[in-house]
């Protein structure tokens, strides 16, 4: 099965990316043929429809339509920023779904968030589903949010074991929720 892989932090330390790189590894695991991309490789303007009309969707939305297009399902690591969803992100879906036919249709996403906060972006999570779903993405019911300090990870690791077992069984639940409905 091939996930496409990518956390929404431009950041060199990102502690979103730095959860990509357990998930990663989890995937190899279970067999998975992973690409992970940096965000940088979706960058485009902002949203402008006057762009639009004169040179069409950017390389940036396509490259995202492309990516997403070959891959059985795409996991998302995204900071919270301000209770809500990280404008590059919203942004970049944004632009994808002007692009016929719908780019988001049918698409299976799993959710994560790492932050230095307690609840560890969780409340950025709820306003992501809304415009996935809206375009008519499965997003898997479960979401995976990271409260993160200086122990927290351990190489490629998480530290706590509960915690990574939960991730584990999280991830085998959302690749067996692809297996289903492709069937
Ligand atoms: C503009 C901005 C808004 C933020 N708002 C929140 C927030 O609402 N909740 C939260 O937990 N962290 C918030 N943060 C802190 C981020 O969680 C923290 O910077 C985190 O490290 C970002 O993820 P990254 O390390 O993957 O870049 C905010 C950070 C920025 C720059």
């Amino acid at each position: 099965m091939k996930i496409l892989t990518f956390s929404s932090s431009l950041r060199k330390d990102s502690v979103n990316s730095a959860l990509i790189g357990v998930v990663n590894k989890i995937l190899e695991e279970q067999k998975c043929e992973v690409n992970t991309l940096h965000f940088s490789t979706f960058d485009m303007p902002l949203y402008n429809g006057d762009i639009e009309s004169s040179s069409g969707v950017p390389k940036g939305a396509l490259r995202f339509r492309d990516e997403m297009d070959n891959s059985d399902g795409i996991i998302i690591s995204s900071p919270e920023y301000n209770y809500s969803v990280p404008g590059t992100l919203k942004n970049a879906i944004d632009w994808t779904s002007r692009i016929t036919p719908k780019a988001f249709k049918g698409k299976h996403f799993f959710l994560m968030s790492a932050s230095p906060a307690l609840a560890g972006g969780a409340r950025g999570l709820w306003h992501l589903r809304v415009p996935l779903e809206g375009l008519g993405s499965f997003v898997y019911p479960e979401m995976f949010s990271l409260f993160v300090n200086e122990t927290t990870f351990n190489g490629h690791e998480l530290s706590d074991k509960t915690l990574r077992t939960n991730l584990e069984n999280n991830i085998k639940g959302f690749l067996n929720n692809i297996n289903t409905r492709c069937k």
